[in-house]
């Protein structure tokens, strides 16, 4: 069966994990430290903290913020959960704002429009913006609401690792305050699970460290080297060695996973320039699209199937599509918990009932692009 996305190892990655299975310290170790060095060069940050997830990131963020009732915090409705279960986890309120049909990112002037509302603003504390598929959001429009509104500004970049925004590689921490990183298995790297938090700034470099190990903090007194002392309620969201060997292997790789992502869709984008009822990605001058997702929306009112069908027609041809997402105000915890009604968000809901992500990830064979494109063209001219 082929998935929408896929992990990509190789005999190095096997070889530096099987070193730190054999070392000393198999957590809590040496790798760690190397891997958060890594990842700050590669992606221009002063600190990096890794974690045993991106939605550790996103959660040990809100905590770090010290989010509190009340408060109110932006999200667009097309991501993954756990970027606005981050603000819930406050007891805060996530205030979900509908996207463009561009490129899918939360739309800037949908935001501002909010905060015209006098209780909005006195609420509102940040802005988690994903940058959707790998595709950055227009973070000069972002950077400027957060400046003007005084809201801390977090990137989602699960899907965007290695993505440019205005030529640079390193955009997500020139315009954020905190950049979240997933390197979960279908990830543009992966450490099977792990995740990690970029920052500029020391006092949350070390506030994340403190609570991703119970709130601890250690070598406080000399003279009694025992002694720890828990100052805040934390958890174990700590990545272990084994995996940050995976992380430094495989970010040594990221530029080749990205130009075979990158070939990928210019070889979809090729063969599926003629289709009449399937939009592809779109990309903005300046940008460089990570392509963690390749999703395509396909004008089902002018074909003659439905999207349930169209994803037998492919699980019968071993390859299974996905959608992202469901706009996340439909999700039965959100309808209970809060009163969003989806006509506020039309783009969202047109998008949804649109999306399909096919196959796309470092491995894939020419084959099976072409067979995917075989398929679509069948079923959907
Ligand atoms: C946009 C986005 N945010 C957050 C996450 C959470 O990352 P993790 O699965 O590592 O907890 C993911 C991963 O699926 C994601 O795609």
């Amino acid at each position: 069966m082929i998935n929408y996305g896929k992990h990509s190892i190789d005999k190095l990655d096997e070889k530096a994990v099987i070193k730190t299975l054999r070392s000393k310290n198999i957590t809590q170790g040496s790798e760690i430290l190397r891997f958060e060095k890594n990842l700050s060069k590669f992606f221009g940050s002063k600190y990096a903290s890794v974690l045993s997830s991106g939605t550790a990131g996103l959660h040990l963020t809100a905590k770090a913020l010290n989010w509190k009732r009340g408060d109110i915090v932006f999200c667009s409705p097309i991501t993954f959960l756990a970027s606005s279960n981050s603000i819930i986890y406050q007891d805060s309120t996530p205030i979900f704002i509908d996207i463009n049909l561009e490129n899918y990112n939360i739309d800037p002037n949908l935001i501002e429009a909010k905060l015209k509302k006098k209780n909005i603003k006195k609420s509102a504390k940040a802005i988690i913006a994903t940058d959707f598929a790998g595709h950055p959001c227009d973070w000069e429009a972002l950077k400027y609401l957060s400046k003007k509104y005084n809201l801390k500004l977090i990137n989602d970049n699960c899907h965007a690792i290695g993505a440019e925004f205005k030529n640079n590689l390193k955009y997500a921490q020139k315009y954020a305050d905190f950049v979240i990183h997933s390197y979960h298995a279908v990830k543009n790297i992966t450490t099977g699970e792990g995740g990690a938090v970029l920052t500029n700034s020391k006092y949350y470099k070390n506030k994340i460290d403190e609570l991703k190990s119970h709130g601890v903090i250690k070598n406080i007194d000399k003279t009694s080297p025992w002694k720890y002392e828990m100052i805040n309620l934390g958890l174990n969201y700590r990545m272990t060695d084994i995996q940050a060997s995976l992380g430094i292997s495989q970010l040594k790789k990221l530029n080749k996973f990205l130009k075979k992502r990158r070939d990928t869709a210019d070889l979809y984008n090729i063969l599926l320039s003629d289709m009449n009822y399937c939009k592809l990605p779109t990309i903005k001058n300046n940008v460089k699209h990570a392509y963690h997702l390749f999703p395509i929306l396909i004008d089902f009112n002018k074909i003659n199937i439905n999207k349930s069908q169209l994803f037998k027609i492919f699980k019968k041809n071993n390859i299974n599509l996905q959608v992202h997402y469901i706009p996340i105000y439909r999700q039965p915890y959100y309808k209970k918990m809060f009163k969003y009604s989806p006509k506020d968000f039309p783009n969202s809901e047109k998008f949804y009932n649109q999306e399909v992500s096919i196959p796309i990830f470092s491995d894939i064979n020419k084959s099976t692009i072409h067979k995917v494109v075989r398929i679509l063209k069948k079923y959907i001219q």
